[in-house]
Parts: C-alpha cells; structure tokens; sequence
C-alpha cells in the first residue's frame, strides 16, 4: 500500500506542476519525510521521498521518486569535504538508498533532505525568480514578505546550498520559505497542504506585488518599426526565414526547431530595452543548458525585408560563434567537458516570433517555453527594479558542469532519423501512412500531407502528440496548397529534411476509353504534383545547407508496359525520371533524388479498396479479398507486397547507410522480371 505520505506528495506535486506559473517545465522538485518498517529488522525507519532527477512535477508519480533513509543521508554532514568538492556527496547519495531506491537522486535532494521541515518544495516560478534576479532582490524580500520569507544569497544548487538552506531555516522559526538569489524558492512546512498554501503563498504575494508595484513600461517605450506584423505577414516571414534560421542553429549539429509568435514574445521585441535585456542572457539554472546564456536577436525591425533580414542573421551568425566561443575560452579549465557547439539555441525576430532549437521537438518547445518563462522575469525584475542575473562564470559552471556532462553522456543513442524532418504527401493512407509510421519510428518528425484534412490529422494522432507527428490538408495539384504544407513543415518543426512524393491514385483505362480529363487529373496528382512538392522543399533544403533527401514513390509501371494504363503509367514514368533529373541538378546541395517502385500493394492500399481492385479482381476471376494473394503467385519471390515493405525501402534509401546513393530506383514488388531495372 501506498504510503500517505506519499499519495500526497504525488498529489501536491502534480498541482503545483499543474500551473505554469509555480514553476517550469521539468523545474523545481518536492519531498516529503515520513515513516516505514524496515522489511530488515521490522523496526520503523525514517525515510525521505524526493522527485528524482529529470522529469516534471505536473506529471509526477510514485515511480519519479528518489527513496532514501533520513539518518544515513542527514550524516553525510558529517563526512562533507567542504563547498570545493560538494559534487561528490551526489555519488554518496546512493549509499543512502531505501531498498532500490527508486529513480535516481538529482542535486537537490540535500536541500530536502537537509531542512527539517516534513514537506519541502522547491519550485521556480516567474514571480519568485522575478525577485531573485532583481539588483536589490534581498532588500525587495524583506519589504514583500517582512520576515517570513528569507533572502538566501545565490550559491550554485548542491550540498552546500542545502546546508545553507537548513541554517536559514533553524535561525528563522517563523519563516514559510526563502527566496534563493538568481534561482528560484523554496517553501517548508509540517504538512503537505500547508507546504503547497506556502508555496503559493509566496508565488502569489509575489505576483500582486509586482502587479501593483511594477512601472508602466518594464521593457520601455515602443520601438519605432518593431510592431508585431499582422499574423498572416508574420507567418509568411517566420517560414521563408526559418531554413536560414535552422541553418545557423544547425552548423555544429542538426536542430529540430519551434516556432512561437505569442504575445510575450513580440510584446518583448516591441519594446526599447529588449536588445540590452537579451544580452544578459536568462537566469534560472534549470535555462542554460537548453537556452545557451543568452538569445541571438536580430536587430532589425519588423519591417526589413526577408533578404535584408537574411543577409544581417549571417552576419550576426558569426559574431554569435566568436562570442559564445570566447564565452567558453574565459571560463572553461582543464577539466570542463569540451564546448558543445557555439550556434545559438534561441532567436528573436522583431515582429515575427522568437524560434527555439533542440535535439528533437519537445526539447526545442521546452527551450522557448524557458525563454518566455526568462522574457516574464525579466518583466517582473524590470518593473521594479533592475535585472541583475547571476554572473558569466557562475552560468558558465552550471552550463559546464561535470555532474549535468555525465547526464548528457548517459543519454541513449540518438535513433537513426533523429533530429530528420519528414513532409510525406498522400500519408493518411497506404503506402505513406506507412511510410509516415516507419520513418517516425526511425526518430523523425512528420508532416502528414493529404488532400483528406481530416484523415491526415487522424494519422498523424495514431503516431503521436504534436512534437511528433502533425496532419495537414494539402492538395498537391495546387502550388499554393503546396506551399502552405511546406510552410506548415517549417513552421511546426524549423525546417525540412526529407520529402516523400507519394500522393497519388490509379485510372485503369484503354487509350480510347480515357479522357482529357482523367490524363489531366493523373498528371496533375502526380507528375506536376510531385514537381511542385520537390520545387517547394528544396528551395528549403538548398537554404538549409544541410543536404536532405526527396524520394519519389513512383511504379513498375514506370518501367512496365501493359494495357489499360496510358495515363497511370506515363505519368508514373514522368515522375521517375523527375528522380533522375533531379538527382543531377540536386546533388551539388547534397540532396539525393530517388524512387521506389511498388507493385501489387493490395492491403491498405486506398487505390486498390476505391473499386480498382474489385476490377482487377473480376479481370483475373479471383475473390477481391485474394487479389494479393493472387499477385503474390505472379512474382519472382511468390511473396504479397505489404505497404509497410515500401516503407522500409523509403528509409533504407534515406537512412544512415545508404549515403552515396542518388538517381536510383528499388523495386519492391517480390521480383517482375519484366519490370527489372537496366
Ligand atoms: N498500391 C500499389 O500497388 C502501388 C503500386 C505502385 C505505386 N503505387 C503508388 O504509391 C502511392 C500511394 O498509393 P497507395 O496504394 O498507398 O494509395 P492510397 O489511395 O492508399 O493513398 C494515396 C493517398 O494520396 C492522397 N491523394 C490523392 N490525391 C491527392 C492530392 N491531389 N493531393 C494530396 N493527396 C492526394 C489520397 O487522399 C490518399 O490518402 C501512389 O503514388 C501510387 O501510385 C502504389
Ligand atoms: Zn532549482
């Protein structure tokens, strides 16, 4: 059974982490003390339940918790070498564990472990960190809270702080919480619900002070020209600059992007002091690592042009390298990890938005999130006074740390197409979804692009959340359509790296029976819209600088001659060569050009269920349900062709291994000798 001290721990802290404002995404941690039998001796043991390192409080449970016993953490005191080699108390920490310990301790478990409070919670909330980063944060304190909530001078999160913490609190009885300089809060208590009343308490006395007490214009005086472009002009300015943003951000590795245009952020580069603000760079420890000390801004208005803003981002590209290298050459000892990349992670755009990068999509969305949570502290400190972040060579040494090299070195392998954006065209159906599923398995962020909205968003749901995975109606005759997909693309996920050309659909027709209209139509989809689709994308590739790759899923038939098919075939024989011509204009960008061709994907196939199978089925006198059964018999191999093979000869083309291959065609059709390539 659940200790109760333990269901509402995880009850407490799903609430606080509940609200944005208590705290960040993944910030801040909670504990709770209480008591359990030793299974070992049957006697009762004190134990501390503690968020383990990583995860976030909002979605806290029993599983996240660090478990230790009280009396052997609470006598590391005892054997603490001093502030200098604090970080070795967090290897101690694992000879404090109550039976497996749970998740794995994080930094902060001293300061809760260390205070005698029973509940303890530790948050970083945009007010409190407001105060915490004001040049005359501890005075402010004292005239908010009087003397129940105490000033502790800004000491980097470990032992020593939890030591500090615990002194503070013997020496203030009467005090709920502290302020931690440059941090964030803690708040203590004899219960659960008083501890979260304390939490709050602070967070929203905070709050209304700033509210009532901030000047008029924090950030200053409206910038002549750095207005928010209306949304339709900022969206089309955010997407054709993105493939140069991802480019910078991109040089030393390739970045996943997010894109937000909120009113926090805009109301921020509207306004005269925000080049000066963004130079100081962000405060809360929890923010380097995902947000670099501090934003690259252009420092142009809104009004510049996309050329002109193009031509300024490399400029300003470089000085960013030079001084995040300096940055690092100031600070780094012998013994730092080596620098990890001098492209900036976050950049502001006046009067478009602010884009935030990362190793994959949640990563790049939780950097943004932190920067608005670092644009609402520097508000709060503005308003009422100065924002005085702690020091360079502070953020320097938590950005550096060996303990949080040692976590970045224990991550698992990047999967195959991590970090690959994906735009597939016909995906809510067949061979694509297929594709869409498999290359997202592979680690890829996908596009779902579908003449069927609805259907494409339904995919794209059965793949996953947003940062994975996202539905758009696009129909690919239509260059405007087209362009509005690759826009969506690059607005959801920072760019594009490899483009699927599947749309498509089948007439079965003799030469006399088909139209000028079903030839226009079969071309349309798939000829003319492939052009399209690859003209779009690479005009996103090129910019990029980061190669890419465009795969045609063309046909046997591209090859095969056979009745009934003039329009189908000749237009699948269009698009083939597409891949051959564009594999030869492409490759000076690094970008490969190739196809696959299928034949006889029955099962999953809308062309084949629309009545085109029922047909053939009739033709050859089988049942439908057995036509790929049927053509299984006629090939090479005697095996069905099942969407997801195509899917696999898609990433065998654009995965890891085949990396000198362009203007090819696989075959995936069990073996047509007819259909062989020569
Ligand atoms: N199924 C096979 O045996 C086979 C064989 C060779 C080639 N192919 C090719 O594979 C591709 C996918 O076929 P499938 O069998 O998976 O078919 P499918 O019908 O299951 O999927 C095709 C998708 O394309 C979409 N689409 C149609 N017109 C579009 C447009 N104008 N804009 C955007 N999307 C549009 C449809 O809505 C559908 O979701 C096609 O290009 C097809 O020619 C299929
Ligand atoms: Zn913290």
């Amino acid at each position: 059974m659940t200790n109760p001290a333990v269901s509402d721990l995880i009850a407490r802290s799903n609430r606080l982490g509940a609200d944005p404002k208590n705290t960040n995404y993944a910030g801040g941690n909670t504990s709770a003390k209480g008591s359990e039998i030793d299974p070992v001796t049957g006697e009762s043991v004190d134990l501390l339940w503690v968020k383990g390192s990583g995860g976030d409080l909002g979605t806290l449970t029993e599983g996240g918790l660090a478990v230790l016993r009280l009396d052997r953490m609470r006598a590391l005191v005892d054997v603490y070498p001093g502030v200098e080699r604090e970080d070795e108390m967090v290897a101690a920490f694992d000879y404090c564990l109550h039976g497996k310990g749970g998740a794995a301790p994080s930094i902060d478990t001293a300061m809760h472990g260390l205070v005698d409070a029973a509940h303890v919670d530790h948050l970083h909330p945009d007010s409190g960190i407001a105060i915490a980063t004001a040049a005359d944060g501890e005075a402010l304190t004292k005239q908010i809270f009087g003397d129940t909530v105490v000033w502790v001078p800004w000491r980097r999160p470990g032992f020593q702080l939890g030591l500090d913490i615990a002194a503070i609190k013997a020496a203030n009885p009467q005090a709920i919480g502290c302020i931690l300089g440059g941090h964030g809060i803690t708040a203590w208590a004899d219960t659960s619900e008083a501890a979260e009343a304390n939490s709050l308490r602070i967070i929203e006395t905070a709050s209304a002070y700033i509210a009532a007490n901030a000047k008029a214009e924090p950030f200053g005086p409206a910038l002549d020209g750095y207005a928010a472009l209306p949304v339709a002009e900022r969206r089309a300015k955010a997407a054709a600059l993105a493939p140069t943003l991802r480019a910078i951000a991109s040089r030393d590795r390739r970045m996943v992007g997010h894109f937000t245009d909120s009113d926090v952020v805009l109301d921020f580069l509207a306004a005269a002091e925000h080049p000066r603000l963004a130079a100081l760079g962000t405060s809360c420890p929890d923010h380097f690592l995902r947000t670099k000390v501090k934003p690259l801004v252009l420092d142009l208005p809104a009004t510049a042009t996309v050329e002109e803003s193009i031509a300024r981002l490399w400029e300003l590209h470089e000085s960013y390298r030079a001084d995040y290298q300096a940055y690092y050459d100031r600070h780094a000892t012998a013994e730092s990890p080596a620098i990890r990349g001098a492209d900036p992670l976050v950049i502001l755009v006046p009067g478009v938005g602010m884009f935030s990068y990362g190793k994959d999509k949640q990563t790049a969305r939780v950097a943004g999130e932190f920067y608005v949570n670092a644009i609402n502290v520097m508000r709060g400190a503005e308003g009422l006074s100065r924002y005085a972040p702690i020091d360079e060579s502070e953020k320097f040494r938590i950005e550096y740390w060996a303990l949080e090299e040692a976590k970045l070195q224990r991550m698992p392998k990047p999967k195959p197409l991590a970090t690959r954006i994906a735009l597939i065209t016909g995906a809510a159906s067949g061979i694509g979804r297929a594709t869409a599923v498999k290359l997202a398995a592979e680690g890829a962020c996908v596009v779902i692009a579908d003449l069927d909205g609805a259907k494409a968003e339904a995919a794209a749901a059965e793949i996953g959340n947003s940062d994975v995975a996202i539905g758009v109606v696009a129909d690919v005759t239509d260059e405007a359509a087209v362009q509005a997909a690759v826009d969506a693309a690059v607005l959801a996920f920072g760019g594009l790296d490899l483009v699927v050309n599947n749309a498509g659909l089948s007439l079965s027709k003799s030469l006399l029976e088909t139209t000028v209209a079903d030839w226009d139509l079969q071309h349309d989809v798939m000829a003319r819209g492939s052009f399209l689709v690859s003209k779009a994308a690479a005009k996103v590739l090129i910019e990029q600088k980061l190669g890419g790759d465009i795969v045609y899923i063309s046909s046997k038939n591209s090859i095969f001659a056979g009745p009934n098919n003039i329009a189908y075939s000749a237009t699948k024989a269009d698009q083939a060569h597409q891949v051959r011509l564009l594999a030869a204009e492409l490759g000076e960008h690094g970008v490969k050009v190739n196809g696959v061709n299928p034949d006889g994907v029955v099962r999953g196939s809308g062309i084949f269920a629309g009545g085109w199978g029922a047909k053939r089925a009739a033709v050859y006198g089988v049942p439908e349900e057995e036509l790929g059964a049927y053509y299984a018999q006629r090939t090479l191999l005697k095996r069905e062709v099942l969407p997801e093979h195509c899917a696999n000869a898609v990433f065998a083309l654009c995965g890891p291994d085949m990396t000198h291959t362009t203007g090819l065609h696989i075959p995936v059709d069990a073996g047509v000798a007819a259909a062989f390539l020569r």
